[in-house]
C-alpha cells in the first residue's frame, strides 16, 4: 500500500497538470472547481472557473450576489442545481464563526451540496486532512489495481471501493494524494485505452486488461423528439419567460412549436441537435415560423441583440447560436454577432 503511495506521489511531482484552482487552493476556489467539476470536463470548467473567481472572489462576494447573476455566470455548464448549492454554501458560510469552511469532513458533510465525495475533496486538498474523496476516475484506477470485477450499478461494489480507498489514507500529504489518483485517472488510467506502459502503478495492477474494468451495467435512457418555434417579428425573438414549464423553471426559453397556432416558414431552414437531460436523450428541431394568429401573451418578444444577457439552457442557446449562424463553441450567444444577423433574421 505504502509503496502504491509512494509512486503515485512521485508521479504526480513530475506530471500533474497545472490547473488554475491548484495554484492557489483556498478553500473557496476549491470548493468553486469541486462544484463545477462534478459530471463537467476539467477542459470546459477551466474558463468558467477563472470567469467565476474574477466575478465572485469570495465567500463574501458569492453570498450577496443576486441568484440570478449566479446563475448567469453558471450558464452553459448544465446541472444548476450545483449553482445554487453553491450559492446556498456560501450564504451559510459566511454566517459560520469565523466565515470559512470547517476542515472536518464530518461537518463538511452537514452543509449544502456537500456530500462524501466532496467533503472527501475538499478537507484533504484544501486543509490536507487526511480524507478519502473517490469519484469516477478514483474509483475506476481503484477497480483496476485491486481487480474488482463486481458490477458499479451495485451499491455493495461501489461500497467495497469506498472501503479499500479509505484505507489508503494517510497523514503524509493528503492533498497531493487525493489529486494524484484523480489525475491518474484523467491522464493515464483511461477508461477506454488507458496508458499502462506509462502508468507508475503498473508493477503493482492486479488488472490484466484494464479496460475491462469497472463494470457497470447500463441504465435505460428513453428517446425523445421537440420541436422549437424560432418567431422573429420587428427584430425580436419570441420566448418563454422564467417561472413557466416543466423543465428549466428560472430561464428563458424557445417556445414549443403548435401546430394550430404557428405557420412553418420556408427560410431559414430549421436546426437541430440532440441533447441528453437525466435519463432523456432530446432530439431538438428548431423550426423557424411565423404565427396563425394572435401571437400567445405569454410569450415575450426579446430584441435579438439581449440574448446574450439572458439565462438560457444550453441547448436553447446552441440552437439559437446555430440559427444565427455563430459555431457556439465560446459558449456565450456573441450581442455583435447577433445584432449583425438582426436584419438577415428579419429580412427572411
Ligand atoms: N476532478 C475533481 N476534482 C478535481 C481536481 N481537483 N482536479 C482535477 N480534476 C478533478
Amino acid at each position: 500500500m505504502d509503496h502504491l503511495r509512494s509512486r503515485l506521489l512521485a508521479w504526480f511531482d513530475r506530471a500533474q497538470r497545472d490547473l488554475p484552482w491548484r495554484r492557489h487552493p483556498s478553500p473557496y476556489a476549491v470548493a468553486v472547481s469541486e462544484f463545477m467539476l462534478q459530471q463537467t470536463q476539467v477542459a470546459t470548467v477551466i474558463p468558467y472557473f477563472n470567469r467565476w473567481m474574477q466575478r465572485f472572489p469570495d465567500w463574501s462576494a458569492l453570498a450577496t450576489a443576486p441568484e440570478s447573476t449566479v446563475l448567469k455566470a453558471w450558464e452553459g455548464l448544465g446541472y444548476y442545481r450545483r449553482a445554487r448549492l453553491l450559492h446556498g454554501l456560501a450564504q451559510r458560510v459566511v454566517a459560520l464563526p469565523g466565515g470559512e469552511l470547517p476542515r472536518d469532513p464530518v461537518a463538511l458533510r452537514e452543509l449544502p451540496g456537500i456530500g462524501p465525495y466532496t467533503a472527501g475533496a475538499i478537507a484533504s486538498i484544501a486543509f490536507d486532512v487526511p480524507a478519502a474523496a473517490v469519484d469516477g476516475n478514483v474509483e475506476r484506477v481503484l477497480a483496476r489495481v485491486f481487480d474488482e470485477r463486481g458490477d458499479f450499478a451495485m451499491p455493495a461494489t461501489r461500497a467495497r471501493i469506498a472501503a479499500k480507498a479509505a484505507a489508503l489514507v494517510r497523514d503524509e500529504r493528503p492533498s497531493a494524494y487525493t489529486q494524484a489518483l484523480m489525475e491518474l485517472g484523467a491522464l493515464v488510467c483511461l477508461p477506454r485505452n488507458p496508458h499502462c506502459a506509462l502508468c507508475p502503478l503498473h508493477a503493482l495492477c492486479a488488472r490484466p486488461d484494464p479496460a475491462r474494468v469497472p463494470k457497470k451495467s447500463r441504465t435505460t435512457t428513453t428517446r425523445e423528439s421537440e420541436t422549437l418555434a424560432w418567431i422573429v417579428e420587428e427584430g425580436g425573438l419570441f420566448l418563454q419567460p422564467p417561472g413557466t414549464g416543466p423543465r428549466w423553471p428560472d430561464f428563458w426559453k424557445l417556445p414549443v412549436w403548435e401546430e394550430s397556432m404557428m405557420v412553418p416558414a420556408d427560410a431559414p431552414r430549421p436546426v437541430g441537435l440532440t441533447y441528453g437531460i437525466t435519463r432523456y436523450r432530446v432530439a431538438a428541431t428548431l423550426q423557424p415560423g411565423s404565427w396563425a394568429r394572435a401571437s400567445q401573451p405569454e410569450l415575450c418578444r426579446v430584441p435579438l441583440e439581449a440574448l446574450g444577457e439572458l439565462l438560457l439552457p444550453a441547448p436553447h442557446r446552441k440552437l439559437i447560436g446555430r440559427m444565427l449562424g455563430q459555431d457556439g463553441k465560446s459558449g456565450q450567444l456573441q450581442a455583435p454577432v447577433v445584432a449583425g444577423s438582426l436584419a438577415k433574421a428579419a429580412n427572411d
